[in-house]
C-alpha cells in the first residue's frame, strides 16, 4: 500500500506533533528544574526531551524530506509568508477581544516570521546566483571552553589570579572572533569587566563566548565565566565582560569582517546594545 493518503501517513503527522509538543514541555521543565537548582531532575527532563525529538525526527523522515535544498528553501519562504499573515490576523483578533498583551506578542512574532522570509529569500537568491551568502550567524562562532584551575594560577590563599581568568577570556574572545572573520585578530578593548565571585583552585572554569556585534573591522564578543565545583556540581557565575577584537591581515592592517546575521530576539537586543557601545566609542575617539 502507498503511504500517501493512508491512515498511517496521518498517524505519522500526529506522532510528529505529539513528540514535538512533548519535547517543548520537557525542555521547559528542564529549565525550570535547573533554575530551582535540581540538576538531576533537569538532566532527566533534558535527556527525555532529546529522545522525544528523535521520535519526532523518525516520523518526519518517513513523511519524506526533500533532498533538494532550493525546493526546501522555496517551501520555507512559503511557510514564513503564511506565518506572517497568520500572526497579523491573530493579532487583530486578540486586539478586538481585548487581549492587548497577546496581540503585541503576536505582532512581535509576526515581525520575526517576516524577517525569516526575508532571510530565506536572500538565501534563495544567492543559491540561484551561485554566490555565497554574506555574513555569519552567532552560532557559527559561539563556543565554550573549560579549564581546571591549578595552584600555579592562584595566590597562597587559593584564589585564582584575575589575570589568569582574563587570559582565558581573551583566548575565548580571540577564537570566536577568528572563527567569525577567518583571520588573525587582536584585542582592541575590554569593557565592563565584572568580577562577581572569586574563583578557587580546583574549580572547573567554563568560559562561554559569543559574538554580539560587528562593525566594519571590529567584533564585540560577550564573555561569561562560570565556575563549577566538581565536588557537588554547583555552578556559579563568576565573571562577565565584553571584548572588542579587530581583524587584521598579514601586515597587521585592519581588515573588513563579514556582517553578523541575527535571528533571535535576544541576539537582536545584544546587537543593538553592542552598536550603542560601538557608537559611543567612536564619538569619544572623535573628540579625543
Ligand atoms: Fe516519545
Ligand atoms: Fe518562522
Amino acid at each position: 500500500m502507498d503511504l500517501k493518503a493512508s491512515k498511517t501517513e496521518q498517524n505519522l503527522h500526529k506522532v510528529f506533533e505529539h513528540e514535538m509538543r512533548a519535547y517543548f514541555e520537557y525542555m521547559h521543565a528542564a529549565e525550570a528544574a535547573s533554575d530551582a537548582g535540581l540538576a538531576l531532575v533537569a538532566d532527566m527532563f533534558y535527556q527525555t526531551a532529546r529522545n522525544e525529538a528523535e521520535h519526532a525526527e523518525h516520523a518526519f523522515t518517513l513523511l519524506g524530506v526533500s533532498g533538494d535544498i532550493k525546493a526546501t528553501v522555496r517551501q520555507a519562504i512559503e511557510h514564513e509568508e503564511e506565518a506572517t499573515a497568520f500572526y497579523q490576523e491573530t493579532a487583530d483578533v486578540a486586539e478586538k477581544e481585548g487581549f492587548d498583551k497577546i496581540a503585541a506578542l503576536f505582532r512581535r512574532i509576526g515581525k520575526g516570521e517576516e524577517n525569516h522570509k526575508i532571510k530565506f529569500t536572500e538565501l534563495l537568491h544567492s543559491l540561484d546566483q551561485g554566490t555565497p551568502v554574506e555574513g555569519r550567524t552567532v552560532r557559527h562562532s559561539a563556543l565554550t571552553m573549560a579549564q581546571l584551575m591549578l595552584p600555579a594560577q592562584a595566590n597562597p590563599a587559593g584564589f585564582v589570579h584575575g589575570g589568569e581568568l582574563m587570559k582565558l577570556m581573551d583566548n575565548a574572545a580571540g577564537v570566536t572572533a577568528g572563527r567569525h572573520s577567518n583571520s588573525y585578530v587582536v584585542t582592541a578593548q575590554v569593557n565592563d569587566i565584572r568580577f562577581l565571585q572569586p574563583v578557587r583552585v580546583g574549580a572547573l572554569v567554563l568560559v562561554y563566548a559569543k559574538i554580539t556585534f560587528v562593525g566594519r573591522t571590529s567584533m564585540e564578543i560577550q564573555i561569561e565565566v562560570e565556575t563549577e565545583d566538581l565536588s557537588n556540581g554547583q555552578r556559579t557565575k563568576a565573571l562577565t565582560s565584553y571584548y572588542t577584537m579587530v581583524a587584521v591581515d598579514d601586515e597587521g592592517q585592519p581588515k573588513q569582517v563579514p556582517p553578523l546575521i541575527v535571528y533571535t530576539e535576544e541576539e537582536e537586543k545584544l546587537f543593538n546594545e553592542g552598536m550603542q557601545r560601538y557608537n559611543a566609542r567612536k564619538t569619544a575617539q572623535a573628540k579625543a
